[in-house]
């Protein structure tokens, strides 16, 4: 057990080990004092080189609350801006003693390099379009929630932006894994040129579903990666696609209604959506917190099973749900 790269990494049986042992965690993380010492000593940096407002706070106030001592490194005030390479950066931040690297970067892969170049641990928090494992975690962790601790059987679709999201490439596999059924939703310019090996179906129509949904995962619409337009325009998207009040109003009562962040309102999702009483979005964001907990205490306290493989996961193309294009999401 070395890093965390993929979800592709872990099992039903490693997923669950997780899942479970973030209950645990988030016990913790509602006493007055948040806070164990199972990993005092224990040093991580989080390494973003791409924008993110959950997941680094999350990772770091994971860290925190399991005694870690955090190094936060910021891309615009490093050595990056003298030409310094990202294995000299890494290798030079291990020289420093750490013991695990928490990374995001807008190239697929990244993580996977970093993890042959140093000792420490490494997580993925996001690169490219390829895997964010810990979002799956979070994700499938919040249904189980609210469905039960077994997903078997569950209908989940995932809404929007497949092409481009990490977060539909994680969550379908996860999702898989621990027995849901699984539909893509999206317009055809929105989706990989193909899906072979995905546990999944796809459909191009929203309407028919959404009675059938126990949960609907809506992606945000990434404007900034598309170099061009894959819709004619936005209030036509939202028409089509877009997770409005009166959709809304078509699904099951005791569905849940998920979003990873960041949200463009009014586009996939209604405002009034987001934060009606079937939004489970904010739930997401806490839950984060205690799987963030699991998957450090995992991998940094030893004697942990489940993560099978040495990381990569995909063995599939580029549109593969483990495969490597650049994009984000
Ligand atoms: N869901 C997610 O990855 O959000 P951030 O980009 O804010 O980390």
């Amino acid at each position: 057990m070395r890093h965390l790269l993929s979800i592709a990494d872990l099992d039903r049986s490693g997923i669950e080990e997780i899942l479970d042992l973030a209950e645990s965690f988030r016990e913790v993380t509602r006493r007055d004092i948040p806070k164990v010492p199972a990993l005092r000593g224990k040093v991580v940096v989080s390494l973003f080189y791409e924008d993110s407002t959950r997941t680094r706070i999350s990772f770091e106030t994971a860290a925190k609350r399991l005694s870690c001592d955090v190094m936060a490194f910021s891309v615009a005030s490093s050595s990056i801006a003298k030409g310094e390479s990202l294995r000299d950066t890494v290798r030079t931040i291990e020289a420093m003693g750490i013991d695990a690297v928490v990374v995001r970067h807008q190239a697929a892969g990244t993580p996977r390099r970093i993890a042959g170049w140093i000792d420490a641990h490494v997580v993925n928090a996001g690169d490219g379009c390829h895997q964010h494992p810990t979002q799956a975690l979070l994700d499938a962790f919040t249904l189980r929630s609210h469905l039960g601790p077994r997903l078997d059987g569950a209908h989940v679709a995932i809404v929007g932006d497949i092409l481009h999201s990490r977060v539909a490439r994680s969550d379908a596999l996860a999702f898989a894994a621990l027995g849901a059924r699984v539909t893509l939703v999206a317009p055809p310019t929105l989706l990989p040129s193909t899906t072979a090996g995905w546990p999944v179906d796809v459909r191009h129509d929203l309407d028919d579903l959404l009675p059938d949904l126990d949960a609907i995962v809506m992606l945000r619409i990434q404007r900034e990666r598309q170099a061009q337009s894959r819709f004619p325009s936005l209030r036509e998207y939202t028409d089509r696609f877009g997770l409005t009040v009166e959709r809304a109003r078509r699904l099951r009562p005791d569905a849940l209604i998920m979003h990873p962040g960041p949200m463009n309102r009014g586009v996939e999702i209604a405002a009034e959506v987001a934060d009606g009483p079937r939004s489970v979005i904010l739930e997401q964001v806490a839950n984060g917190v205690s799987v963030r907990m699991a998957v450090l205490y995992r991998l940094l306290a030893g004697g942990a099973t489940g993560f099978g493989g040495t990381g990569f996961g995909g063995t599939g193309g580029a549109d593969a749900p483990g495969g490597e294009t650049t994009g984000r999401g």
